[in-house]
């Protein structure tokens, strides 16, 4: 991928904030983009960068954050910060996950989750042309609480946290954004020369740049839009990171090739896939765990989890597809239908108002209109399965467990409670029975009525 690819490296993420400002008992870094908790997100960018190693340092609901970040994948060792003393103290509190191996040491936060992947690279790009401390910058129209980068030339002489900054230093635009790489090999005893002699009291991070540069080393900034730099405090600044995930995994696939033609209306999660040549019409849902293949339509309104939707497929408008539902090649999901843990074969339709579930339907069976299978008694899930281009007439109740067997139809409005063989209409509903003139004489008698009353 880059010539780093040959470095070792460490990531060290800070997660043990308490987030107040999201009035929320869950803690910060666990709050949700695009279904994905924003440590997560940070975890899986880091790797994607190359990292082999990751070390989260916990505080604040400690074991919650181990749990869900230990579910995410194996080899992130989580670190114990047990007071707050600054972001200098809590790089620190991971210094047991520094090895003699490792090349580069990268600082990422768990509340900054839209770093691109491309942007730790190139940082990581920097140290191995020569930089020992690269620290990522942005610029913006307020500066105000950010620390300051005080560069001259190519090089960055100090970072000025703002209630240490001077009237000049405050005047400066270009801001820190908290992300750091470091060679490794001088990251700890930098880090440990650190003092809490500032107007916080704290252990600074921003401090590794004078004091890297007292020791000779290459202290340099780079530059990144502010946008992948923004942190998440609130619900607000939640819901405005949550809207920039969004648009760029839309742009993401529709430069895959996926037609969208109101993309600000479709809702990905972040591990939805969609082939190419796949139109998703306005107003799509997609929760997690769905994938749809090539030459599909998701129509308007839809809401799709952890589905599957076969090649050349349409789904809706106004269709609900739940887990397990797995729709076959070139078969029609229709308005107002939903469909759970049940494979519609190929070709098969299901266009109207119904609700499949627990079931298997063969290759072009028809469901008619409002046919429903009745798979839950109260207590357990039954299954139902039906043929291929069986023929479910309209209205039809399928009390699971129950067959009906290949090429078979039932009659509209039947309750099927017993095997249809293949072949075999079922009918089970009472027989007709019309009475002449019947009609006419109760209009007679009702007009007669309301008269009466009205006199
Ligand atoms: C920090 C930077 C500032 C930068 C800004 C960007 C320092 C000294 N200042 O300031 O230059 O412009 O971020 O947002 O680094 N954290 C811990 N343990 C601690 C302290 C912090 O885990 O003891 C975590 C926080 O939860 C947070 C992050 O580190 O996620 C940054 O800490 P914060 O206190 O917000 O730093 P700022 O004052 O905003
Ligand atoms: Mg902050």
């Amino acid at each position: 991928m880059v010539s780093s690819d040959t470095r070792s490296c460490l990531t060290i993420i800070l997660a043990a904030g308490e987030g107040k400002r999201m009035a929320s008992d869950l803690p910060k870094v666990l709050h949700p983009v695009a279904g994905l908790p924003m440590v997560c997100h940070v975890i899986n960018t880091a790797r994607d960068a190359g990292s082999n190693d990751l070390a989260v340092v916990v505080g604040n609901k400690a074991e919650l954050v181990e749990q869900v970040v230990g579910e995410n994948g194996a080899q992130v060792s989580t670190h114990l910060q047990t007071e707050r003393l600054g972001t200098g103290h809590a790089v620190l509190a991971a210094r047991d996950a520094v090895a003699p191996s490792h090349d580069d040491v990268i600082v990422l936060y768990g509340d900054v989750p839209l770093v691109k992947v491309e942007t730790l690279v190139s940082a990581r790009a920097a140290l191995a042309e020569g930089a020992d401390v690269v620290v990522l910058g942005f610029r913006t129209a307020d500066p105000t609480g950010y620390g300051r980068l005080l560069v001259e030339g190519d090089e960055l002489m100090a970072i000025r946290e703002h209630k240490d900054a001077s009237e000049e230093e405050r005047k400066v635009d270009f801001c820190n954004s908290g992300i750091m790489a470091f060679r490794a090999e001088h990251m700890l005893p930098v880090l440990d020369a650190i003092t809490n002699e500032n107007a916080q009291g704290e252990y600074y991070l921003t401090d590794a740049v004078e004091i890297g540069r007292a020791r000779g080393l290459k202290v340099v900034a780079a530059e990144v839009p502010e946008e992948e730099t923004l942190g998440v405090n609130d619900r607000v600044q939640l819901a405005e990171v949550e809207g920039i995930y969004q648009r760029r995994r839309r742009n993401q696939l529709m430069r895959e090739g996926v037609a969208m033609s109101a993309p600000e209306s479709v809702y990905l999660h972040h591990d939805t896939r969609i082939a190419r040549d796949v139109t998703v019409e306005p107003n799509v849902v997609f929760g997690p765990g769905v994938q749809v293949e090539q030459g599909a339509t998701i129509r308007a309104f839809s809401h799709l989890e952890g589905a599957t939707v076969g090649q050349n497929a349409v789904v809706g408008p106004y269709a609900r597809l739940r887990p397990g539902a797995d729709i076959g090649v070139g078969s029609k999901i229709g308005n107002f239908v939903e469909v759970k843990n049940a494979e519609i074969g190929d070709g098969a339709k299901v266009n109207h108002l119904s609700y499949v579930g627990d079931a298997t339907v063969g290759e072009k069976a028809n469901i008619g209109a409002g046919s429903i299978t009745c798979n839950y008694d109260g207590f357990n899930k039954h299954r139902t399965t039906i043929g291929k281009e069986a023929f479910i007439g309209t209205n039809t109740s399928l009390v699971a467990p129950v067959t009906v067997g290949d090429h078979a139809n039932t009659a509209a409005g039947s309750v099927i409670y017993q095997d249809v063989p293949s072949d075999d209409l079922a009918i089970e509903r009472s027989k007709q029975a019309n009475l002449p003139g019947k009609a006419k004489q109760l209009r007679a008698r009702y007009l007669a009525e309301k008269a009466k009353k009205k006199g």
